[in-house]
């Protein structure tokens, strides 16, 4: 089986194309929750008086009519249909079932997939929420069998918003099944409370209290209060990446139920908490996302953490020719743009007065100077499109205005990318084209933009440092 692996597609189809019968021996996944929200990256923009800019990193709405949840639930009529007809049901129910129903379509389709590649020894921690919790036990219950269900963990944490009406949330739900009773488990241990240290074992807990305390400590509980999410802006951790989970938590999890060296699969990695939490530990990996943004992330985010030290890694369905990204703009345009951004170290931008993506230049004033990107993934290319650009570096104050094409640009296009007026850097003291063009073919073959240089919006994670689990539970 290879391992340490970012694959960048759905993982429906990498788990069936790509991953063996019993190969995994640890799954962590933390699925969209069915919240009906969009989540956004965060990144910082020069000179932004205004709120953060963003992107939508994934949304979390689900429709019973799209063509992925009638495939999904065709699927399931064959494999499962006993979840079929549950799934069935909950639809015709009157209110917002439909959209759970989709929504569990497309979970228990991919939960069959990871009961098949998880080893008879495995372990699957699901995290999900109270929204669709109750509903995903019910299909995990069916596909694992309920007498392998281990623990309900109750993540507990404080923090962010309060309503007025109702009681705070303020808890998550980790799911723990196994494949079969014979599994691997290292408990791990917390001390014991002042009282009890006090006082010893006392006589109440019978055969214990001769035997005193155990030096190690005392077994942690299934609810968890002593790691804090990310919710701070100041977090070392934080990578700006919704939802983003913190490394101490699948550190918890890693260690609980899998040893060195074996395989840790998170389907639904987002910015690979899980993947930076397994190389740490020293464990194999394997990681899947449906966007290039995560992927893309994930891979930076390892770099800078364990540079020269990380283990031999392989992106799969990264585009690394003109066919392949030609391919991906043809899927999907919005991922062809956040890619080709990405090949600059840029931050991608909502569409949004034209610009697709991000860079920015430190000046001799000590200011930084914006420089917008545009990216064109279609057939039809005209010098019209250069004169928006030029229009939008005004509007935009930027010192620099860049167009990555897919096909090569016409003359007309080039003409007046030529005569534009350059940028004078008094930092650098010289000129730069104020507006460039480059092919996808000039990025890949590394011929880019002549450029000042420049800083990536996106926040970075800090150094890895070793983070500490054992504080006691309260
Ligand atoms: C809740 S986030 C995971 C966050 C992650 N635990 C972390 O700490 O960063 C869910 C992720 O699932 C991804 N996703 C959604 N549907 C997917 C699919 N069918 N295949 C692969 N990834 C998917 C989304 O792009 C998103 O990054």
């Amino acid at each position: 089986m290879e391992t340490n692996i970012l694959y960048y597609g759905d993982n429906l189809d990498i788990l069936r194309n790509n991953v063996g019968n019993e190969t995994i021996d640890l799954i962590y996944l933390d699925p969209p929750f069915n919240s009906k929200s969009d989540y956004n990256l965060i990144f910082n923009e020069p000179n932004q008086t205004k709120s953060q800019a963003q992107i939508k990193a994934f949304d979390d709405t689900w429709s019973w009519d799209s063509v992925a949840s009638a495939n999904a639930y065709e699927d399931l009529l064959v494999q499962k249909p006993v979840l079929a007809e549950f799934i069935s049901w909950l639809s015709s129910q009157m209110g917002n079932y439909k959209s759970y129903a989709a929504y569990l379509s497309m979970m228990a389709i991919r939960l069959v997939e990871l009961h098949r590649v998880l080893k008879s020894t495995g372990t699957l921690y699901l995290h999900c929420d109270p929204t669709a919790s109750h509903y995903l036990k019910l299909l995990i219950d069916q596909i694992f069998g309920i007498d392998n269900f281990r623990n309900e963990i109750v993540w507990c944490y404080s923090g962010g918003g309060i309503p007025n009406n109702d009681l705070p949330r303020k808890h998550d739900i980790i799911f723990r099944y196994t494949k079969t009773n014979k599994y691997t488990y290292h408990p791990e241990y917390r001390s014991y409370t002042e009282g009890t240290l006090q006082r010893g074992r006392t006589k109440v807990k019978g055969i214990y209290a001769e035997r005193g305390l155990r030096k190690e400590g005392t077994p942690i509980n299934d609810w968890w209060t002593d790691i804090t999410p990310i919710h701070s802006p100041t977090d070392p951790e934080k990578l700006g990446y919704p939802t983003q989970k913190k490394r101490a938590l699948l550190e918890r999890i890693i260690k609980l139920s899998s040893t060195k060296d074996e395989i840790v699969l998170d389907p639904f990695c987002g910015c690979g908490t899980t993947i930076d939490a397994a190389e740490h530990l020293s464990r194999k990996w394997i990681g899947i996302d449906v966007t290039w943004l995560a992927i893309d992330l994930v891979e930076k985010r390892l770099i800078k953490t364990y540079g020269s030290k990380l283990s031999n890694y392989q992106v799969i369905g990264r585009p690394y020719d003109y066919a392949s990204a030609e391919k991906l703009a043809q899927k999907n345009k919005k991922e062809f743009e956040i890619w080709a951004i990405s090949l600059l170290g840029a931050a991608p931008r909502e569409y949004d007065g034209g610009v697709d993506g991000l860079l920015g230049f430190a000046e001799k004033d000590g200011k930084m100077r914006k420089i917008i990107i545009q990216v064109k993934g279609g057939d039809s290319l005209n010098p019209g499109m250069v004169r928006d650009l030029k229009g939008t570096l005004e509007t935009e104050k930027a010192a620099i205005g860049l167009m990555i094409t897919l096909r090569a640009p016409t003359r007309g296009m080039s003409e007046l990318a030529n005569h534009s007026k350059p940028y004078h850097s008094d930092i650098w003291n010289r000129n730069y084209p104020s507006i460039q063009i480059r092919t996808i073919n000039d990025l890949l073959s590394g011929r880019g933009f002549d450029l000042p240089t420049t800083q990536s919006l996106l926040k970075s994670a800090r150094l890895a440092r070793e983070s500490s689990t054992t504080k006691r539970l309260l």
